[in-house]
């Protein structure tokens, strides 16, 4: 065995602190597997005296988080502070700079600046690891990277938020309206005080657009990433989607077409027996399709101290035993260059609830103006008859596209009986 690798870790709250338990409490098994021991030696935190339940005894502190770059005893830098911006890029950009390998768990800043840190690192020759960044604890990055590397992917989607399926979950479950579950989630500590990067999909976008850039072989483009919440979703619609035989989930989901990627983020009804539909609360879930694999489907815990430990440290298992692996698969010069494509030119079937006043009428001049887009229906809905009062419509579109649903949409949002903004959903068919 060669000496052990000493690690230095900024950032010692549920995820910094969860590393160093886990480099303790399972060090044997840990250098054995690396092939040498896995040694903490420096930390860095805001505050000094906060109790973390780790021991940190014998660890150099350092105030400031940028210094374990320099710090002559750490070969390798952990950055667990979090913000795509600050202090964590600041010691991402300084460590590579030093030549000493990143391992991080943030995906803003990935998502961000992952092209640039990449770049940076390709040149430095050094590893920029970021297994934990997407879904917690499960190895989708892995897979992708190494699993699935003789694969061209068609297709990547996944539940990249607990707090937004626990959400969805719930309101299913319970028949609750989201403004209710979510402050039930904030009560519950698994939604955030501020939860507006996981609700409104902000978080998901950040983790769809480093899957979408290690599926399809190019570079991580945040700014090119759709992304729609989950704030508008009601028990209604929830209920009516069961009524069709959908769940209605956040995905994320980075698609090949004719044109390019279509990478977004939004509620989509898929159908309960697809794979994604069974996946419940808090728990994450990515499938992928390869051209000789077939569908690969992994699902788990996408986040808290023990799961995002678990990849945080297998990547630093890589890098002990001195793995070389691109940090987008794919070495910078010979990443592709597959253009986005704009969600106004998504293909898909779509849910569309309005809410009318039931009066003779109404639903010929709304399929008139779907006729007029060239829009057909496959089924619509409709529960009792309460003449002049308002009544929710459902319906269910065959394939068609997007700018048509808009454009038919906003004549259907001005006919007088239409009371509020039709709710649009697309449907994702697997
Ligand atoms: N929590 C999860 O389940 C999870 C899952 C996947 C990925 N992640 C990612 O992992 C990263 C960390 O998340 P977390 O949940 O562990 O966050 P957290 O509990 O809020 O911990 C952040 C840590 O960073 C420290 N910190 C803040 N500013 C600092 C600075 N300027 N210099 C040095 N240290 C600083 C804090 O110090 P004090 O403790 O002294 O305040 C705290 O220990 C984020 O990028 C997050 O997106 C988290």
């Amino acid at each position: 065995m060669t000496g052990p690798l000493r690690v230095g870790i900024a950032g010692l709250g549920t995820v910094g602190a969860g590393v160093v338990r886990l480099l303790a409490e399972n060090a044997a098994v840990i250098a054995a597997r690396a092939g040498r021991a896995i040694e903490v030696t420096a930390v860095s935190a805001r505050d000094r005296t906060r109790d973390r339940g780790v021991s940190l005894a014998g660890l150099h502190w350092h105030d400031d988080a940028v210094a374990l770059a320099a710090d002559p005893d750490v070969d390798v830098v952990v950055e667990l502070i979090g913000g795509s911006e600050g202090p964590a890029k600041a010691l991402a950009e300084a460590a590579i700079a030093a030549g000493k390998p990143l391992v991080t768990a943030n995906k803003a800043l990935l998502a961000v600046h992952g092209s640039a840190l990449g770049d940076a690192a390709e040149e430095a020759g050094v590893a920029l690891a970021f297994e934990a960044a997407v879904a917690g604890g499960i190895p989708i990055i892995k897979a992708l990277r190494e699993g699935l590397a003789g694969n061209r992917i068609s297709r990547v989607a996944g539940i990249l938020n607990g707090t937004c399926n626990y959400i969805l979950t719930t309101m299913r479950e319970e028949k609750r309206d989201f403004a209710d579950v979510l402050a039930d989630a904030q009560a519950l500590g698994y939604a955030e005080a501020d939860p507006s990067f996981d609700i409104d999909g902000v978080d998901a976008a950040h983790k769809l657009a480093i899957l979408a850039a290690l599926a399809f072989g190019r570079q991580v483009d945040f700014a090119a990433v759709h992304v729609e919440g989950i704030r508008r979703i009601s028990a209604l619609d929830i209920s009516f989607a069961e009524e069709l035989g959908y769940r209605i989930k956040l995905l994320g989901i980075a698609r090949e077409t004719a044109s390019g990627v279509e990478v977004r983020v939004h509620p989509a009804m898929v159908p309960k027996a697809a794979l994604l539909a069974s996946v419940e609360g808090v728990y994450n879930a990515v499938l992928a399709e390869g051209d000789f694999v077939g569908t690969v489907f992994l699902q788990g815990r996408g986040a808290g101290a023990g799961p995002t430990a678990s990849a945080v440290v297998a990547d630093l298992i890589d890098i002990a035993r001195g793995s070389k692996i691109p940090v987008w698969g794919a070495a910078r010069a010979l990443l592709a260059v597959t253009p986005s494509v704009p969600i106004a030119a998504h293909q898909g079937a779509y849910f569309l609830r309005l809410m009318v006043v039931d009066e003779p009428g109404v639903l010929a001049d709304v399929t008139a103006i779907l006729r007029d887009h060239g829009i057909s229906l496959e089924s619509m809905l409709q529960h009792g008859r309460k003449p002049r009062e308002a009544v929710p419509i459902v319906l269910v579109t065959h394939e068609t596209n997007e700018a048509a649903i808009n454009e038919a949409i906003a004549r259907i949002g001005k006919i007088a009986a239409v009371l509020e903004a039709p709710a649009l959903i697309r449907i994702e068919p697997s």
